[in-house]
């Protein structure tokens, strides 16, 4: 085996379709399907996995994959006319062999560049051309980095907006034993009430019932703590003012057909997004998005991300 090849192979995944699988020396890995430039997996170097995705996901275009970190783009959800969440979610991507140059280069050979350009079926419905480049980096300590970057391409002059969200579906051992923390005293939009605002109240953010909230202008740093595994997630985000806090709960969850009556005990999403202020790129303009995931044992953390420190640390 070539020193690549252990740290990235395309093979086949559920229903033939590609997949990316990336490792590092340590243990940790992680994949990624082309259908959607979906990450499906990210282990640690115990090889536990970190990331949900339903037993009822269907590998099957043109449904999105449930669970993982689907992508949300040039829409999120039903905030626009386009379909929700947009399409980039269940179009096959390429491999970018040739991405243009990132100015900070990791250390990490464990990486791959996906692209993904408008198809003429997709100028139909969002008529506009752009490039949409992802990186998927696996850092040396198990770290998982995502970046974004998208241009527009018009030859028409012409602007164009869009809304994002980096959809993860994080796995956790019961979801009555999580916690947020870094979301406490913003203000929100709820789904669940007609996207109304909202200001949150009180101490870190704990669940007992659905949740559809999305956070204005959130600290770049995020902890979702696990007591009962004893992990704590950190997100960390560049460009991505927002957060989205989902959970579908009992009822949802049952009247979703790929996702398990009882699932919901198990997952929650966290999504670095941009929402309320759509994003417009001129031609030749582009933008950057990055996500950044790492796990670590909640002693490590836990207490120490009180809403003050998270604002005042990077
Ligand atoms: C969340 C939205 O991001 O995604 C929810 O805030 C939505 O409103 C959920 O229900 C799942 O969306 P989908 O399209 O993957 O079923």
């Amino acid at each position: 085996m070539t020193s690549e090849k252990v740290h990235v192979e395309v093979c086949k995944g559920v229903n033939g379709l590609d997949k990316v699988v990336l490792r590092e020396i340590r243990g940790s890995s992680a994949e990624v399907y082309l259908y959607g430039g979906h990450v499906t997996s990210w282990k640690n170097d115990h090889g536990e996995e970190l990331l949900f995705v339903s037993s009822k996901a269907i590998f099957k275009p043109p449904k999105a994959i449930r669970g993982g970190i689907p992508i949300c783009f040039p829409q999120f959800s039903n905030h626009g006319s386009l379909e929700p969440h947009g399409f980039a979610r269940n179009r096959v991507w390429s491999i970018d062999s040739e991405p243009p140059p990132f100015p900070l280069n990791s250390s990490s050979k464990a990486f791959i560049d996906l692209i993904l350009k408008s198809s003429e079926e997709d100028l139909k419905t969002w008529p506009h051309s752009f490039e949409f480049r992802l990186r998927v980096t696996l850092g040396p300590g198990g770290d998982l980095m995502l970046i974004s970057r998208i241009r527009n391409t018009n030859t028409d002059g012409k602007a164009f907006s869009f809304t994002f969200a980096y959809h993860t579906y994080f796995s956790v051992s019961d979801i009555s034993e999580v916690r947020v923390e870094g979301l406490e005293t913003l203000d929100y939009l709820d789904n669940l009430q007609n996207k109304e605002r909202f200001t949150e109240q009180g101490d870190a953010i704990t669940f007992e019932s659905e949740v559809d909230k999305i956070y204005l202008s959130t600290p770049t740093k995020i902890a979702i703590l696990d007591h009962e595994k004893k992990r704590t997630f950190v997100l960390r985000k560049d460009g991505l003012p927002d957060a989205v806090v989902w959970n579908p709960w009992d009822k949802k969850a049952k009247a979703m057909a790929d996702f398990g009556d009882e699932e919901y005990k198990h997952m929650l999403c966290v999504e670095a997004a941009a929402v309320e202020k759509a994003i417009t790129l001129k031609p030749g303009e582009e933008w950057r998005g990055r996500q950044e995931l790492s796990a670590v044992p909640s002693s490590y953390c836990s207490g120490q991300l009180d809403p003050r420190r998270v604002l005042q640390s990077t």
